[in-house]
């Protein structure tokens, strides 16, 4: 036993010399970028009632709102006594819209599924986002969406794989049909809070997005999957939208439109409002785009997108694998993403920005407003069966600058009426190493380095 004592004293001064610096060249290299790193401690609530205690019927027919509502209600009596869960057994609990509150955990259980209402009574109108000055797709006003959280803090949505299902078709084709007189709900949003958890759990069938943040931090979105069929109309899977220090990791999205989708708001009022989404970590997820991309940022972007790190990306069966999307008026930036480690099958175009996506909002958008899209790092990407590899399509007086593509093997499958090439450039510059098909001349920048996606952050590669 004594002789345990000294080892263990070597042992821990070898640690404590170790300990600063390696979390030090951590903080240098990639700060708080790596959001999924930090795990949350989940603590179990000490508070525990069923939405069965509130009169809800689990037959799919019965409106439960008012008992969700009640629930909620009730528990947030709780909230400065350690919190409570609110738990949903087997069942399908069809809903309208209601509101969630701080220190909760909504947990459904394997085999409870929450079914949104298809009647649009059931379905608040509200004013519209102030960073987007109009709902996104009619002017005015929009529905709020099926699970809310406004203004809160420590929210948790979980379960044992229970579903959350929006019954989205009637709302897809009244989109499709132009019978909407406001824009769609979405799934789950949460405004203006803190320290939320969405993990284990299915979405289905969402009438717009699914997982929407916006003006939040400290946001985790985990092991979850989303599914929206072919077709649904701009379907979109997890939306961080003018939000800071967001994780989303080992996910399984498969949408109409975008799976994932970075935004931070629409030209003048996204201006004006000016908060950006920064330090976002996304890591294992699994992303089908059937016509939009798997992985998009923008084309709303008017706060800003900065700090974006994205490791092992599988994307299979999209029109686009990654996209960079803004347009004159915009305003803002988007810069200091690295994208590390994407795998691609049968996808139509790996990689893409351009500079003319997208509408305004209004008439009253600054044309001179130019967006900066700059220190984008694509590397370590792998795709078979593409059509094509890149199209880069920046905007003549803001041209895209540090574009690094490095260390990237695409197999393009050209299809008989194709074009000669398999990158598509202009008003774009940067640098490439080791990339096939060879790029265009743009790419060829020998005095930006590319070397390494350790940036710091003004972009720079560090020299480890
Ligand atoms: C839900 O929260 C909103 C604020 O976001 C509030 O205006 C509304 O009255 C709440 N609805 C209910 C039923 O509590
Ligand atoms: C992921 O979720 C599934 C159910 O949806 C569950 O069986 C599994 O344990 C979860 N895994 C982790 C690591 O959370
Ligand atoms: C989760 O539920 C969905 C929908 O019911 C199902 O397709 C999927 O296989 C389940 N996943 C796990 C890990 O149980
Ligand atoms: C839109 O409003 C019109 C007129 O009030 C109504 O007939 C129609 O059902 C509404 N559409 C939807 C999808 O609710
Ligand atoms: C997901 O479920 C698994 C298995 O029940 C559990 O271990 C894990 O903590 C859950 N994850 C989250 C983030 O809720
Ligand atoms: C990842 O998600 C899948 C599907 O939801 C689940 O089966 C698996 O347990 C998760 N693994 C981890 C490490 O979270
Ligand atoms: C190649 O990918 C395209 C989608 O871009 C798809 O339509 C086609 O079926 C794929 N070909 C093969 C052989 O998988
Ligand atoms: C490249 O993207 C632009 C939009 O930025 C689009 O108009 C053009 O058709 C695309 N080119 C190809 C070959 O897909
Ligand atoms: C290049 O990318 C491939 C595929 O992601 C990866 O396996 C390989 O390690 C990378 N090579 C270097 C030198 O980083
Ligand atoms: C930049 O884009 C404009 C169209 O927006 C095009 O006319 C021009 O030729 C491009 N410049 C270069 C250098 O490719
Ligand atoms: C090449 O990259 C360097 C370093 O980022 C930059 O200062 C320079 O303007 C670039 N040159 C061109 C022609 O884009």
């Amino acid at each position: 036993m004594m002789m345990h004592k000294p080892s263990l004293m070597k042992m821990l001064t070898a640690l404590l010399l170790l300990l600063p610096l390696s979390i030090a060249v951590e903080l240098d290299v990639r700060g708080s970028e790596r959001q999924c790193d930090y795990k949350p401690k989940l603590q179990p609530r000490p508070h525990s009632v069923s939405i069965l205690e509130f009169g809800a019927a689990g037959d799919g027919k019965t409106l439960n709102t008012i008992a969700f509502q009640n629930a909620i209600f009730y528990l947030k009596s709780f909230a400065d006594k350690g919190g409570a869960q609110l738990y949903v057994p087997p069942g399908k609990w069809l809903t309208g819209s209601f509101n969630l509150t701080s220190h909760l955990t909504l947990f459904l259980a394997r085999g409870a599924v929450i079914l949104g209402s298809q009647d649009t009574s059931h379905w608040e109108v509200v004013e519209p986002l102030p960073s987007y000055g109009r709902g996104l797709e009619l002017p005015g006003g929009r529905y709020r969406s099926l699970i809310n959280g406004y203004m809160l803090d420590d929210v948790v949505i979980t379960g044992d794989n229970g579903t959350i299902n929006g019954q989205g078709s009637v709302w897809w084709d009244w989109f499709i049909s132009h019978s909407l007189n406001y824009s769609r709900p979405h799934l789950v949003e949460f405004i203006s809070c803190k320290d939320i958890v969405v993990s284990n759990l299915t979405f289905l069938n969402a009438p717009a997005f699914n997982v929407h943040p916006v003006y939040c931090s400290n946001v985790q979105v985990q092991n979850i999957s989303v599914y929206a069929p072919p077709g649904s109309p701009y379907t979109v899977g997890i939306v961080p939208d003018s939000s800071v220090s967001v994780c989303i990791e080992n996910c399984s999205i498969s949408t109409g439109y975008d799976a994932i989708s970075l935004k931070s708001g629409w030209d003048e009022y996204g201006i004006a409002y000016g908060r950006p989404t920064e330090s976002v970590h996304i890591k294992q997820v699994y992303l089908q785009s059937s016509s939009g991309s798997a992985l998009a940022l923008g084309s709303e972007m008017s706060g800003g997108i900065s700090d974006v790190l994205v490791e092992h990306l599988y994307i299979y069966n999209s029109f686009c694998g990654v996209e960079f999307r803004t347009t004159k008026g915009r305003g803002g930036y988007i810069k200091g993403i690295v994208i590390s480690g994407a795998d691609m099958t049968n996808v139509h175009t790996a990689f893409a920005a351009t500079g003319q996506s997208g509408s305004h909002p209004d008439n009253n958008f600054d044309p001179n407003a130019l967006p900066i899209l700059q220190q984008i790092t694509l590397e370590n990407a792998i795709g078979t069966n593409i059509t094509l590899a890149g199209n880069f399509s920046g905007i003549q007086e803001s041209p895209f600058t540090s574009i690094c593509l490095s260390n990237i093997s695409l197999s393009v499958t050209s299809s008989s009426c194709s074009f000669s090439t398999s990158w598509v450039c202009s008003n774009v510059s940067g640098s490439s190493q080791l990339v096939f098909p060879e790029p265009c001349p743009e790419f060829s920048n020998s005095s930006l380095s590319c070397s390494s996606s350790l940036l710091d952050s003004d972009g720079q590669a560090v020299a480890l």
